[in-house]
């Protein structure tokens, strides 16, 4: 008989790379805290089921044996990030944050989710600015907060995506990008970075990036981001930096004072995908002002970006954009110069943000807003913990028949390799509290605040 005894991974782990260093955002470039050597993105998006499937009872980190099915194949790939664009704070990640971290996988996190309550309006954005909405925001904040291996949060993605929403929503995401870093600034161990996610429209490329970087006097109340994503899918099949107007893009963000790169890019015209776009991407020229990226998408759903199909029965089977993005990857990882990228020594001095223009070229940008609606959050912190756990070596192992590209059995490796170690004092050392919904003293002053702001603007 075996013992029904599984040893903890702690105990079993073999010497690697040592703890999951933080990453963080210095000057125009993102570093490894500790090494100082620059870091830079290569990765995917990661929201099986897509965008609307989002019901808040599950989330992509929320189950831990379907994490362990895709970090063996993100390392497959190669990838050292994954963006996430929807999650409930309520349910509890610290499996998969934890497995993530021991694959040596950072995650970039949206805060904000389909569901009411839960995102801004970008026509009407003051309607959905409320105590619920920071809540869900700074709960999100709160319980990612203690991994290491959460590299930033996009404080929205293409709020801003027509001549309308650019005229209402630029300040209100502004606006949030301050209160989550000054959350951070209160209520977290580090500086973890907040930016946005932009669709790349040619009438607000340039406006909209200066706008969210730019900081104004020292008594202003709001901050410029930490980093800035662009969503570009302009690269299509066969094509040269010109062909595809990367120079422009290179161009349009040769000066930004703060890491840019393409949070999701990969355009579907040409099918199956070649993803030509890494060899440039990660090519020295990109990388004097480029951080890297992330390719739409993991999963294959209704808009066909998919680089594997998920099945019903939660089984996988790889497509040909897989195997294409993996030699990609594989190569760029063989080939990239980063010294193309200044020392991280020589960033932190002169990170200077440009000071705030009177005005942006399309943007609405002097709308009034309620100043101080986070304050009571910022100040207290919410309840929401989230910390690294324990694992067995059963929980790396994939569960799952995958198959490849002709349907044939996968033969890759059938278990996530590990390549960090969590040191076991930091383990378990997390009181596990969660969100609580009716938290009635965080909530009372806010709602006044915000009831009196609408008030006052419904009688001016
Ligand atoms: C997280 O990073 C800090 C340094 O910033 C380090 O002291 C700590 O051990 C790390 N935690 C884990 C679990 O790797
Ligand atoms: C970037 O800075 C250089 C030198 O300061 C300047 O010539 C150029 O016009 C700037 N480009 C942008 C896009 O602001």
């Amino acid at each position: 008989m075996f013992p029904l005894w599984l040893p903890t991974l702690l105990a079993i782990l073999p010497r690697v790379r040592g703890w999951v260093h933080p990453v963080t955002a210095a000057g125009t470039h993102f570093y490894d805290s500790e090494t100082h050597a620059p870091f830079v993105i290569r990765g995917l998006d990661y929201q099986p089921g897509g965008s609307s499937g989002f019901d808040g009872t599950r989330d992509p980190l929320s189950d831990p044996t379907l994490c362990a099915r895709d970090i063996v194949l993100f390392q497959e790939l190669g990838i050292n990030t994954v963006r996430i664009y929807s999650v409930n704070p309520a349910l509890n990640h610290d499996k998969c944050m934890t497995m993530l971290a021991l694959a040596g996988i950072y995650v970039l996190l949206d805060v904000n989710t389909p569901l009411p309550h839960q995102h801004l309006n970008r026509y009407e954005p003051w309607t959905t600015y409320t105590p619920a909405y920071l809540e869900h925001v700074f709960g999100v904040v709160q319980q990612f907060s203690n991994y290491n291996n959460t590299l930033g949060f996009f404080a929205g993605n293409e709020v801003v995506n027509d001549g309308r929403s650019a005229q209402f929503a630029p300040v209100y995401v502004k606006k949030l990008i301050t209160d989550i870093k000054r959350y951070i600034a209160k209520n977290s161990k580090r500086a973890i970075p907040v930016g946005y996610s932009a669709a790349d429209d040619l009438r607000y490329r340039v406006s909209l990036a200066r706008y969210l970087e730019c900081e104004a006097d020292s008594d202003s109340s709001m901050d410029g981001v930490d980093f800035y994503g662009v969503n570009s899918y302009q690269w299509c099949g066969e094509q040269t930096l010109e062909s595809a107007g990367y120079d422009e893009l290179i161009a349009a963000y040769a000066n930004y004072t703060r890491p840019v790169f393409l949070s999701e890019y990969g355009c579907n015209k040409v099918l199956p995908r070649q993803f030509q776009e890494t060899g440039a991407l990660y090519s020295s020229e990109m990388l004097q002002s480029f951080s890297g990226g992330l390719v739409y998408e993991f999963s294959h759903e209704s808009n066909h970006y998919g680089l594997v199909n998920i099945n019903a029965d939660e089984s996988v089977r790889l497509r040909p954009d897989f195997t294409q993005l993996k030699q990609r990857y594989s190569d760029s990882i063989e080939s990239m110069d980063t010294g193309a990228i200044p020392e991280m020594r020589s960033q932190q001095a002169n990170a200077q943000p440009p000071r705030c223009a009177p005005s942006y070229s399309g943007l609405g940008t002097s709308l009034d807003y309620p100043k101080n609606l986070a304050k009571t959050y910022i100040d207290r912190g919410v309840k929401a913990t989230g910390g690294y756990c324990e694992l067995s070596s059963h929980d790396l192992k994939n569960l799952y028949k995958i198959e490849d590209e002709n349907g044939n059995p996968w033969t890759g490796p059938a278990e996530i390799s590990l390549v960090a170690t969590i040191p076991a004092d930091i383990v378990g050392s997390h009181i596990k509290e969660r969100v609580s919904k009716n938290d009635a003293t965080t909530l009372s002053v806010p709602l006044a605040l915000w009831l009196l702001w609408h008030l006052l603007r419904s009688i001016a």
